[in-house]
C-alpha cells in the first residue's frame, strides 16, 4: 500500500461526519472517514483508491475495513488476508487459457490484498509474514503481469552495492516509434507494484512506456538485500536510465525520458535528477522538501528538543515507549516503525538523523537541469508550505499546481482522485516533450 505514498501523513483527515456543509468549505472534513482511527481511514482511502487501475475492488476494502478494529495492527492483518486468500483462490479456479482477464483482474486484486496485510507488520521486522505474504503478493502479481496484453518485463540492474529491481512496462503503439517513457518511483513505503495501479495504467493508456524500480529502503530491497534507505539517490536512477538508453533504444526516446516520485519521492526525485541530467523533465507528487523537518514540526514540543539536543538514547527510549503503546496514535507507531524497517535499523535517533540527510536544498535545486512540475494538495498536512518552497527555489523552471480539495483531490499525493493527477502531470508532461527538438 502505498501509503506509500506514504505518507506520512501525520493528519489529514478529519474523523467526523460532514453535516450540512457544502463542497467548497475546505476547512470541514475533506473526505468521508472509515474508521474512527483517523490512520486506519487514510490507510482504506489508499486501498480505494488503487480500484481506478484495477488495483482493488472497492465493495471488497468496504467489506474488509467493516470488519476491523479501529487502531488494531493484527485485525487488519486477518481482514486483509483472508480476503487475499479468498481472491487468490477466485484466481487460480479460473482457466486462465480461457478467462485470462478474468484470471488477470482477480490475480492483481489478491496480490493487492496480501501486500495490505503485512502493511501495519513492520513493527517487528523478524515477522515471517513480512517475507512469506510479500512473496504470495509477488507471485500473484507476476502471474497477472504474465497476462496482459503486453506483459511488463522484470529486470534487474546494478547499482553500486545494491541490486534494482525494474519492471519495464512497454508502450502499446500503432506507429512502431520509440516512446516518451516515464520512470515512475514511489517513497516512504509502497512498493513498485502498487506504483503501476496508481498512476502506471494512466501512463500506459496514454501510450507512453512506464518504468517501475525501488532502490534501497524501499520494500523488495529492503526484504531481499537488507538495505535501508540511501541519500544519494541518483545512483539508483543512473542505472535505469543507462538501461533504457543503451538496452532499449528500439521503444525508448532518448530525448523524452521523464522521472516522477511519490510521496517522499517527490523529494528522492529531484534528488536524483540534481545529478542525472538526461532525465528530461521531473515530476514531484507532491513536492516534498524535507519529510524529516515536516515531521519535526508536528512531533510535541519535548520530543523535538529531544532529538535536537542530540541525546540518542533519551530519544530512542521515548521513541520505543511510544510505539509500544497501543493508546499512541496508530500513524504515530507505524510511522516509526516504517521508519526503522524501511532504513534498518533498530535507533529511531538514526532512523530520524539520516532522514534529514534526504532532503532538497537550494544547492541541490539549482542543479536540477529540466522543468519540474511541482504538486500540492490543498488539504495535504504533510509538510505544509514545502511544495511552494520547492517551486520557489526552483523559479521559472516549476510548474507548480495545487490540487482541490472541493473536487476530491486535496489529500497527499491526490489520493482517490489518481485521474484528476493523471490528467495534469500527462498534459505538462506532454506540452514540455512538444518542445524538444
Ligand atoms: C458554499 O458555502 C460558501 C460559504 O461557506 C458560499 O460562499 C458558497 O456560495 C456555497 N456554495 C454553494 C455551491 O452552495
Ligand atoms: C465550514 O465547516 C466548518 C467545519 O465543519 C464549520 O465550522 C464552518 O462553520 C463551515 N463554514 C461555513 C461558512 O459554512
Ligand atoms: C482451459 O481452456 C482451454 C481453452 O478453452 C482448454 O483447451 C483447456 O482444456 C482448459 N483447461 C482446463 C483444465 O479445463
Ligand atoms: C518478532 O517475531 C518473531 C518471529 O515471529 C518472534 O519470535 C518474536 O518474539 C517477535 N518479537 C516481538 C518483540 O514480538
Ligand atoms: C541522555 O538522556 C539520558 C536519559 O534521559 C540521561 O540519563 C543522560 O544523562 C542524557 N545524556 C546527556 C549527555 O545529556
Ligand atoms: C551540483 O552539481 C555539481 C556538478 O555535478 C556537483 O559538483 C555539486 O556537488 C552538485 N551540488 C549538489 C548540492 O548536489
Amino acid at each position: 500500500m502505498r501509503i506509500s505514498k506514504s505518507l506520512l501523513v501525520l493528519g489529514a483527515y478529519g474523523a467526523t461526519t460532514a453535516l450540512g456543509q457544502n463542497s467548497t468549505n475546505t476547512t470541514s472534513p475533506a473526505t468521508l472517514a472509515l474508521s474512527t482511527d483517523d490512520f486506519f481511514s487514510f490507510f482504506f482511502h489508499e486501498l480505494l483508491a488503487l480500484s481506478s487501475n484495477g488495483g482493488t475492488a472497492s465493495g471488497e476494502v468496504l467489506r474488509a475495513a467493516s470488519q476491523i478494529t479501529a487502531g488494531d495492527f493484527e485485525s487488519v492483518y486477518t481482514e486483509f488476508k483472508f480476503l487475499a486468500d479468498s481472491l487468490h483462490s477466485v484466481a487460480t479456479s479460473i482457466n486462465a487459457t480461457r478467462y485470462p482477464v478474468s484470471a488477470r483482474e482477480a490475480y492483481f486484486r489478491a496480490a493487492s490484498y496480501y501486500r495490505a496485510s503485512v502493511f501495519f507488520l513492520v513493527g517487528n521486522q523478524t515477522d515471517p509474514r513480512l517475507f512469506d505474504i510479500w512473496d504470495a503478493a509477488r507471485a500473484d502479481f507476476d502471474t497477472a503481469m504474465a497476462l496482459l496484453d503486453v506483459p511488463g518485463e522484470r529486470v534487474t540492474l546494478k547499482g553500486p552495492g545494491f541490486d534494482i529491481p525494474v519492471i519495464f512496462w512497454k508502450a502499446t503503439r500503432q506507429d512502431g516509434c520509440p516512446a516518451p517513457t516515464i520512470i515512475l518511483g514511489n517513497g516512504y513505503d509502497a512498493p513498485q507494484e502498487e506504483t503501476y495501479h496508481q498512476l502506471g495504467r494512466e501512463i500506459l493508456s496514454r501510450g507512453w512506456n512506464l518504468v517501475t524500480y525501488e532502490g534501497p529502503g524501499q520494500p523488495s530491497v529492503r526484504r531481499e538485500q537488507g538495505l535501508g534507505f540511501i541519500h544519494d539517490w541518483w545512483t539508483v536512477v543512473t542505472p535505469v536510465v543507462d538501461y533504457l538508453i543503451e538496452q532499449r533504444g528500439a521503444d525508448v526516446d532518448p530525448q523524452r525520458i521523464a522521472l516522477g516520485g511519490i510521496s517522499f519521492g517527490g523529494t528522492l526525485a529531484p534528488l536524483a535528477a540534481s545529478r542525472e541530467h538526461r532525465i528530461a523533465a521531473t515530476v514531484a507528487i507532491d513536492g516534498l522538501y524535507s519529510l524529516q523537518q515536516g515531521t519535526l514540526a508536528q512531533f510535541p514540543a519535548a520530543l523535538a528538543r529531544l532529538f535536537d539536543s542530540g541525546n540518542q538514547t533519551a530519544f530512542d527510549a521515548y521513541l520505543n515507549a511510544a510505539r509500544a503503546n497501543p493508546s499512541v496514535s496508530s500513524q504515530f507507531r507505524w510511522f516509526i516503525d516504517q521508519g526503522l524497517w524501511a532504513f534498518a535499523t533498530q535507533s529511531p535517533f538514526d532512523w530520524f538523523t539520516r532522514l534529514g540527510e534526504i532532503s532538497l536544498d537550494p544547492d541541490v535545486l539549482a542543479n536540477v537541469s529540466g522543468p519540474v512540475f511541482v504538486g500540492r494538495g490543498q488539504n495535504d498536512d504533510t509538510a505544509p508550505g514545502q511544495e511552494k518552497k520547492v517551486a520557489d527555489l526552483l523559479g521559472d523552471r516549476a510548474y507548480y499546481h495545487e490540487f482541490e480539495t472541493a473536487l476530491g483531490a486535496g489529500a497527499h499525493c491526490q489520493l482517490g482522485a489518481e485521474p484528476q493527477l493523471a490528467q495534469a502531470v500527462m498534459d505538462w508532461l506532454g506540452d514540455v516533450f512538444e518542445k524538444i527538438q
